[in-house]
């Protein structure tokens, strides 16, 4: 029997070529790294003349390669696709190496393949223990060198050593270490890769200066994301063949995860990243790690634009809040924020005081004294005079402020002025309290322009009209009212 593929090694390393040379020490590290019991891993890689590159990679595994036509059969069932511990899925790795190889050998426990110009040959050379394989790659200078700055980056599992050209790979230190359920990939009885969720050790690092933060699954990149961190994932992480592409779902539940178990980590500029802001937007973002983030972007002081009381946002800047407008967020975040209970509408924290009860229950109505029946013919005069309004005058019992104005209405509160205020020949204070609600014929925001210039040209208007018409000041002039039904 034939078998249906042959593969030709030559289109395969064109292929590969395109992918340059940084992933090459990824392949033979992660296969050295994944081998039962290796606690020591050496990588040298040296020039060899003509445009060449000698790699060599060995491990010290008690078991070695189980079998040894894994080397040279590509896909087929790789031993560690059932296990999400080991890194190896597609069977795939080691022959990319190989097809830029002039010549190579893998020798192992079970045996030595040889790789050469005449083909492939196997001799029964055993070693005692762990695999060396030696390619002589097509790689010049310039690629040999990226290759080993991009193995300098990775990771080291706990327990084993590495060393490249003679220098241990760097044992980094986390900045937090947590738990959390990710997607995997794990084979099923078929052998078919699967898709599922499965607890996980995560581990954050601090990238090297000037290096973008980058995913690693189990000490080996796979993707640039420029994030704040470094992070080793410590299980099979769901990826492409090229192994250098994250699916855009898992980097978000990672980016979820990060942020549930270090919000405090998250640095000052980086608080309206990306990252943050993807992972502030996703379910499953933790209500504490939301609220750690929002209150340190925007401070402990913020609250949400109120429409419903536009007067309380100007309120709430007054006092030194922050107004978070609805573009700050988009839908999904909104709902994380609100869900953490960190921001109430500014018609909550520094709403505008209400006049009446909120029930709209009418306060009682007062019986004027002679007085507050002049009064009230003053205040009908003025305002006409003033701002061509006809207004109504109320003389009420307790309500929530002195006076209030409302669809010309203008209510004076009886118990909190005393009727005596409305004694005697006209005042100042007076004047200014009758100004300061026909100032709400034109805007009720206290705190806005159009209220403030609305203040002004009536003062000014007042000045104006005692100076051609003093009588209108004159109290005395106004006689008792008609016109009101008074309870007792
Ligand atoms: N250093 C090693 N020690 C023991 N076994 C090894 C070693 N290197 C390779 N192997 C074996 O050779 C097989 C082929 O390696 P290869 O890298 O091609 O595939 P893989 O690691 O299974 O999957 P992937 O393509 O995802 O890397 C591995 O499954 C493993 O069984
Ligand atoms: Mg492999």
């Amino acid at each position: 029997m034939t078998a249906w593929f042959d593969v030709s090694k030559e289109g395969l390393s064109k292929l590969v070529a395109r992918r340059g040379s940084h992933w090459i020490l990824g392949e033979l590290l992660q296969n050295a790294w994944d081998a039962p019991g290796v606690t020591m891993v050496t990588v040298s890689v040296e020039p060899a003349g003509r445009g060449l590159t000698e790699i060599v990679v060995e491990d010290d595994s008690p078991v070695g390669f189980s079998n040894l036509t894994h080397a040279f059969t590509l896909f087929a069932e790789s031993g560690k696709k059932g296990d999400p511990s080991q890194r190896g899925r597609f069977n795939l790795g080691e022959k990319l190496v190989l097809s830029l190889c002039n010549e190579a050998e893998i020798a192992t426990t079970t045996g030595t393949v040889h790789f050469g110009p005449e083909g492939r040959r196997n001799s029964r050379s055993k070693r005692a223990k762990g695999t060396a394989f030696r390619g002589l790659m097509r790689l010049n200078k310039v690629q040999a060198e990226d290759a080993v700055r991009a193995v300098r980056r990775f990771i080291p599992p706990q327990g084993i050593r590495t060393l490249v050209n003679g220098v241990e790979l760097e044992r980094r230190v986390p900045v937090r270490t947590f738990e959390c359920t990710l997607p995997t990939e794990i084979a099923d009885e078929e052998g078919v890769l699967k898709r599922t969720k499965r607890k996980v050790e995560v581990n954050l690092y601090q990238p090297p200066e000037g290096m973008p933060g980058t995913v690693f699954e189990m000490g080996i990149p796979v993707n640039e994301t420029g994030d704040q961190f470094d992070v080793d994932v410590g299980q099979k992480v769901p990826q492409s063949f090229e192994r250098d592409s994250l699916l855009p779902s898992f980097l978000r539940d990672l980016r979820v995860a990060i942020l549930n178990n270090a919000a405090e980590l998250v640095e000052e500029k980086e608080l309206a990243s990306d990252w943050v802001t993807q992972a502030l937007g996703t379910d499953g973002a933790a209500p504490e790690a939301v609220s750690s983030v929002v209150t340190r972007r925007f401070g402990e002081k913020v609250v949400t634009f109120d429409v419903n009381d536009r007067e309380a946002n100007d309120r709430a800047i007054a006092q030194g809040y922050v107004v978070l407008h609805g573009s700050t967020f988009n839908k999904e975040q909104w709902n994380n924020v609100k869900a953490a209970g960190i921001v109430k509408p500014a018609g909550q924290v520094t709403p505008t005081p209400k006049p009446f009860s909120p029930e709209g229950k009418p306060a009682e109505l007062v019986a004027p004294t002679p007085a507050m029946a002049r009064f009230e013919g003053f205040v009908r005069a003025f305002c006409l005079a003033a701002a061509k309004v006809e207004v109504k005058v109320s003389y009420l019992k307790w309500f929530n402020a002195t006076a209030a104005y409302g669809e010309r209405n203008m209510s004076f509160n009886v118990t909190k002025l005393g009727k005596a205020w409305f004694e005697g020949p006209l005042r100042q204070d007076q004047i200014d309290l009758v100004i300061h609600e026909l100032g709400h014929e034109y805007e009720s925001n206290h705190l806005s322009t159009k209220y403030n210039d609305a203040l002004t040209r009536l003062g000014a208007k007042a000045v104006m009209l005692a100076l051609e018409n003093p009588g209108l000041f004159d109290l005395s002039r106004y006689g008792a009212r008609q016109d009101m039904k008074v309870s007792a």
